[in-house]
């Protein structure tokens, strides 16, 4: 990408590698010294989507891109078991590994492989994973998240899942990216080139694709009837519309995002697969806005974190109308109890369920708990975005993050 209109052909270098660039050719040798030929492939980045259009920054742009990209990945994801040979009776364990918000998208894929699946699912950060010799089962599948495909720890978890005879998956934006060509099957979310900083329109294609993925195991290990998994993809093919719904909410949204300004911290609490979301909310505000930010999970607030709750700290509830909705604004009028400026986010159901005109609500539209993830975090996004604008932060090169991370 960084080469953007300047070059029509590409070669990935592999590790190891040296070039040496003459006025006509180009001598490449391998870490061994040895004369070695690497394929050209076309550079076929797209440049319109690469510029900003109508939007002051790239992260902007890329929320609103999001019906579009998940649309996009959901149709390209619908019949990746058979793309990928893989056979989900035959696999015992999967290990989900990555970093950051790629980790959350992780976080999300456990609740769903091991409710709609019945499969069980570590996750790690990969600079943990990595490190802490982890022992991996011989029927193992080990599943790589990463935007950019070039990630040092995630890239350094693959080598090590290899080397333990693991069969491995990558899930990448980044088509030619290191981890796409490292890993044994590799599939590409359609998220587009993502330039801001700040992961957006990724997350929510990862999302689409292990959900998908999560879909077809639950076939294949006999969780659903055929009926269940068409009723399943039905759900997801109806999310970029309601996407479409919660960005029309804006100025709503743009509202909650300016009232942060002041705060010195902000919290974010949720249970089962509105925990990560809770967890990629306070991320995005920490990272753009400089706010300082936690998620947690919502139960666990008495075992500690109540603790930091004062007067007027805001605390957004993450609570879609799902069987733990109850538990969850239970948690919140705890915090209610101690001065907290609860923000709930629900449909109408978790609205009313809350019946606390103390709580700021935003209605997100109603939707099978399933699906829950990829709408709460666009409407967490947009939050961030404009807490960030109205500090004045550069939204889209926050200090001392970078876009890619290839050192440790
Ligand atoms: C946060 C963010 C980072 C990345 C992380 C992993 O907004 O962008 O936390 O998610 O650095 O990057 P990838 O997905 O490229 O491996």
């Amino acid at each position: 990408m960084a080469l953007g209109n300047r070059a029509a052909q590409v070669i990935y270098m592999e590790e190891g590698d040296q070039a040496r660039l003459g006025q006509q050719d180009i001598v490449l040798v391998d870490a061994f010294g040895r004369s070695v030929s690497r394929k050209r492939v076309d550079n076929d980045i797209d440049h319109e989507q690469t510029g900003k259009q109508n939007h002051s920054f790239y992260m902007h742009k890329e929320i609103h891109e999001q019906p579009d990209t998940v649309a996009r990945t959901l149709v390209h994801s619908y019949h990746l078991k058979d793309q990928l040979e893989l056979d989900f009776m035959e696999i015992d364990r999967l290990s989900i590994i990555a970093c950051g918000t790629s980790y959350y998208a992780a976080m999300v894929a456990k609740y769903w492989f091991e409710q709609l699946a019945a499969l069980p699912v570590d996750i790690d950060v990969a600079s943990e994973f990595r490190y802490r010799s982890p022992l991996m089962s011989n029927s193992g599948l080990a599943v790589f998240i990463s935007q950019s495909g070039e990630t040092a720890d995630t890239l350094a978890a693959l080598k090590y899942a290899r080397s333990n005879q693991q069969q491995t998956l990558a899930v990448v934006n980044v088509a030619a990216s290191s981890i796409a060509r490292e890993a044994d099957m590799s599939v590409q979310t359609q998220a587009g080139p993502e330039i801001g900083v700040a992961s957006t329109k990724a997350f929510t294609a990862q999302l689409s694709v292990l959900g998908s993925l999560a879909i077809q195991a639950a076939q294949q290990r006999r969780q659903f009837s055929a009926e269940m998994a068409r009723a399943a993809f039905t759900t997801l093919a109806g999310v970029p519309q309601k996407l479409e719904q919660i960005l029309s909410m804006e100025s709503q949204l743009e509202a909650i995002g300016n009232s942060l300004t002041d705060a010195r911290d902000a919290y974010f609490i949720g249970r089962g697969s509105s925990y990560p979301i809770a967890m990629e909310g306070a991320l995005k505000l920490k990272e753009i806005s400089y706010i300082h930010a936690e998620g947690f999970g919502a139960g666990e607030l008495k075992h500690g974190p109540i603790a930091l709750i004062e007067s007027g700290v805001p605390v957004f509830v993450i609570a879609p109308n799902n069987d733990l909705l109850e538990k969850t604004l239970s948690n919140m009028q705890e915090v209610v109890a101690r001065g907290g400026r609860c923000i709930l986010l629900g449909d109408k159901h978790s609205i009313k369920a809350c019946g606390d005109d103390q709580v700021e609500c935003i209605e997100i539209p109603e939707s099978d708990p399933f699906t829950s993830p990829l709408l709460y975090v666009a409407a967490l996004q947009l939050i961030a975005y404009y807490a960030a604008l109205a500090k004045g932060t550069d939204v889209d090169q926050p200090r001392n993050l970078a876009k890619s991370v290839t050192v440790e």
